[in-house]
């Protein structure tokens, strides 16, 4: 377990040491943000923030609450029509208009975007990795297989933990050089902090998480969270 409070003597300070973060009344009122009320989705993150939940469960819920958070962020997806016949008559079809995007930060989003892919199972998954500088909590790029073909309508940067930011602020970045008309960011939890800062740099997109908690601790972990959402899911503790 961290102890959050302590400071060492001697040492660098702890990166969120001493930097003010907001409440979370003061970012529930954000535009854009869509923060899950279903009752289903609740009882899912208690077990997912459960320290005895083990990795192959961790993993399991983190799809499922994806495909929830699928569901809930492509509400207001573009359709085309068609006439289509059933074994009875003729009527009206819809199919989602375009292609649908889902870029995992790696290596933890990559459960939730299999959520997606449940949800979507034709949606294209570009893979993105970004490390935190643990020192810094700067994200570092280190792989990317983005397409050059580009024909979506929408696409969805997922990771778990929005903690300060920085990666899925970076994620955007990096995806508005596409081109794509519409990006959505896809969350676990926030913290108040994170989401403040991603709404600031990319005001234009809608953000979309299960749980808002309190705040980070000194390391930059979101409290009360689960932990780190890689090494849960992978198992490398
Ligand atoms: N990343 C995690 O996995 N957990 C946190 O609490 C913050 C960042």
């Amino acid at each position: 377990m961290i102890d959050t409070n302590k400071s060492q003597e001697g040492q660098p300070p702890l990166p969120m040491q001493g930097i003010p973060q907001p409440t979370r009344d003061e970012v529930l009122k954000l535009p854009r943000v869509h923060i899950s009320s279903h009752p289903v989705m609740a009882h899912k993150m208690t077990a997912l923030r459960d320290n005895n939940t083990t990795p192959p469960d961790f993993y399991r819920l983190v799809k499922e609450i994806g495909a929830l958070l699928a569901y809930e962020a492509t509400e207001n997806l573009a359709l085309d029509t068609s006439t289509i016949e059933t074994p009875l008559q003729a009527t009206t079809g819809y199919r989602l208009a375009g292609g649908i995007g889902v870029t995992p930060i790696l290596r933890a989003g990559l459960g939730l975007a299999e959520g997606f892919r449940e949800v979507i199972s034709d949606a294209q998954v570009w893979h993105l990795g970004l490390r935190r500088d643990e020192r810094t909590l700067r994200a570092l790029e280190y792989y990317n297989r983005l397409p050059h073909q580009i024909d979506l309508q929408v696409c969805y940067a997922v990771d778990p933990m929005l903690a300060t930011g920085g990666s899925a602020i970076d994620a955007l970045n990096i995806l508005k050089r596409r081109n794509i008309p519409r990006l959505c960011y896809v969350g676990i939890i926030a913290a108040p902090y994170g989401l403040l800062k991603l709404t600031q740099a990319h005001p234009d997109v809608d953000i979309y998480i299960a749980a808002l908690d309190e705040s980070l601790n000194d390391y930059g972990y979101i409290v009360p969270g689960l932990g780190d959402a890689g090494d849960r899911q992978f198992g490398t503790f």
